[in-house]
């Protein structure tokens, strides 16, 4: 009998066809995350799951899911699935390392620039029917050439961005768990990266020892001038702190591809802020990224259905 295997939500490319060929599957098909109530229930029933970021696969789920031997995520970020739990279970987890790292980089930069250079203000002043004629004193923004960048997490993302950074004649600082050789930069500790950075970029993976790192004692250890970006998970950055140091002028502006909750609230003060730019987490979306994701997620789920190593196995 074919394996059964839960998909919640369609992946782009031929991902859906691939995993027919060998397993039943069900496919979560709405443009929405998957019901709680059907994940369960499906999961209960499968022997994997294809999940996205935004699907909890937690120890509830897991335990109550008795013939799992597979979870395949399409996101190289795996704060959605308990990993404890799956190893205790015998559970192996796939995840999309590398297929990403360059397109978030350029989110992480495409933040970066329109912070500093006030991109969102001066497109509205445009639009508004305020432009009259070029102003010596207008939208006046900070430089990027030549500043200091500090990189939080020097991984494969973390060192897409600092190469990025050496084509603006950057100083680079950043940070690791772990010493990092090779790369482009200094490793400092967060202290000094907080103090001396003009922009601040948060590039690690979300787990408990990084949930709520930068909050209002680390906000009150940056340049007030600074820019803060965040291109990996938005719990990483206490919010209510966030606003607070963006209304206070602790830091002077914010761009955000991850916000805590997501999606933020449209009434939510940090959406009002004029010096706060959201993206809605869009680091990985490009046409060629989520095809390559789509297939290495399909790739490590077909893999450990047949017995095979995962191409990119996390636990
Ligand atoms: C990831 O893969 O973790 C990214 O956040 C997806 O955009």
């Amino acid at each position: 009998m074919a394996p059964r295997v839960l998909i919640t939500r369609e992946p782009p490319g031929s991902s859906v066809d691939r995993i027919s060929e060998v397993a039943d599957v069900f496919l979560w098909d709405h443009d929405r995350p998957i019901d709680t109530d059907v994940l369960a229930r499906e999961a209960a029933s499968s022997v994997g799951i294809y999940c996205m970021l935004t699907d909890a696969i937690d120890r509830n789920l897991l335990m109550a899911s008795p013939k799992l031997e597979v979870v395949s995520t399409m996101a190289v970020g795996v704060d959605n699935i308990d990993l404890d739990a799956c190893r205790e279970l015998g559970i192996v987890v796939g995840h999309t390392p590398g297929v990403l790292t360059e397109s978030t980089a350029d989110m992480a930069w495409a933040l970066l620039m329109a912070a500093s250079r006030r991109l969102e203000e001066s497109i509205n002043y445009v639009q508004q029917g305020r432009w009259e004629g070029w102003e010596l004193d207008g939208i006046i923004s900070r430089d990027v050439s030549g500043t200091t960048i500090g990189i939080v997490g020097m991984g494969r993302i973390g060192q897409a961005i600092a190469r990025r950074a050496e084509g603006f004649d950057m100083e680079v600082l950043f940070t690791n768990r772990s010493r990092v050789s090779g790369a482009v930069g200094t490793q400092v500790d967060l202290e000094e990266l907080l103090g001396r950075s003009d922009h601040v970029v948060i590039a690690v993976s979300l787990n408990e020892q990084t949930r709520g790192m930068i909050s209002t004692q680390q906000f009150a250890m940056m340049k007030t001038t600074a820019n803060l970006v965040n291109i990996a998970r938005g719990p990483i950055v206490d919010t209510d702190a966030l606003v607070a140091a963006l209304v206070e002028g602790q830091i002077r502006c914010a761009g955000l591809d991850v916000t805590d909750p997501e999606p933020i609230p449209v009434d939510h003060p940090l959406v009002a802020l004029p010096n706060c730019l959201i993206v809605p987490h869009l680091g990985s979306a490009t046409d060629r990224t989520r095809v390559a994701m789509a297939d290495l997620a399909t790739d490590n789920l077909l893999a450990a259905l047949s017995g095979a190593d995962m191409p990119a196995r996390t636990a």
